[in-house]
C-alpha cells in the first residue's frame, strides 16, 4: 500500500488541523497516510522505509519558521531529498489569493532560500488569526503586521481564512505525486 507521513511544526494548532484534514483526504483515496509532529519526528525517529512519500508543513512565526523546522531539514537532507515530495507554508498574509502565489509570497521563498532541503513542490496555505489565544506581546505584534497588510486589528478577532476545499485539493494533488513516483 502507498504511504505518506505528513510532518507538520505547529504552535497554536492550526497547522495540526490542516494536516489533519490532508491526512484524512488522503486515506480516504485508500493510501495508508499518518501525521507527525516534528519534535515528536526528532525524539522517536522516522522509519524513513516505512514510507513512500514525506510531506512537510509549518507556520510562519514573525517572518520566519521555527528554528526546529530549519534544523529538522539540515539533519534529515538526504532523507528529505529522497522522500519528501512537498512542503506547505501556512500563514495569514497568504489570505490574500496573490500572497498564495509562491513567487509572490516572501516566507515560501525565504524557506526555499534558508532550507537545507529544497522542495520541488510548494504549498501556501491561508492560517488563522486567533488574537484571543495569544499572548500581549504576540498580540500587539500581529496587530502591527495587520495594521501594515490591512488585516483585522480588533483583538477580540478569531477568523480561520483556511480555504479547506483548496486543502483537499492539495492531498489530491500529494496523491498524484506520489503515484506518479
Ligand atoms: C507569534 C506569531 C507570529 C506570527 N507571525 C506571522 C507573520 O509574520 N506573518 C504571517 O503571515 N503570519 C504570522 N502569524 C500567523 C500564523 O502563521 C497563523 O496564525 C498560523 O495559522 C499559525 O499556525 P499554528 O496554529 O499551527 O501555529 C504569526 C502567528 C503567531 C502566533
Amino acid at each position: 500500500m502507498t504511504s505518506v507521513l505528513v510532518l507538520y511544526y505547529s504552535r497554536g494548532g492550526h497547522t495540526a488541523r490542516i494536516s489533519r484534514c490532508i491526512v484524512r483526504r488522503i486515506q480516504q483515496q485508500g493510501l495508508k497516510c499518518e501525521m507527525m509532529d516534528l519534535l515528536e519526528a526528532e525524539k522517536e525517529g522516522i522509519n524513513w522505509q516505512e514510507w513512500d512519500a514525506v510531506v512537510l508543513g509549518a507556520c510562519v512565526l514573525y517572518g520566519t519558521y521555527d528554528k526546529s523546522v530549519f534544523e529538522f531539514c539540515r539533519k534529515y537532507q538526504s532523507q528529505m531529498d529522497a522522500n519528501a515530495i512537498s512542503f506547505f507554508s501556512v500563514n495569514v498574509v497568504a489570505r490574500k489569493p496573490e500572497k498564495r502565489v509562491p513567487e509572490n509570497n516572501r516566507y515560501l521563498q525565504k524557506f526555499i532560500e534558508l532550507s537545507a532541503w529544497k522542495p520541488k513542490d510548494v504549498k501556501i496555505i491561508a492560517g488563522k488569526v486567533d488574537y484571543p489565544s495569544w499572548g500581549w506581546l504576540d498580540k500587539q505584534m500581529i496587530r502591527l503586521i495587520m495594521k501594515i497588510t490591512h488585516g483585522p486589528t480588533n483583538t477580540d478577532a478569531v477568523i480561520d481564512y483556511t480555504d479547506y476545499q483548496d486543502v483537499d485539493a492539495y492531498a489530491d494533488h500529494l496523491v498524484r505525486l506520489v503515484s506518479a513516483n
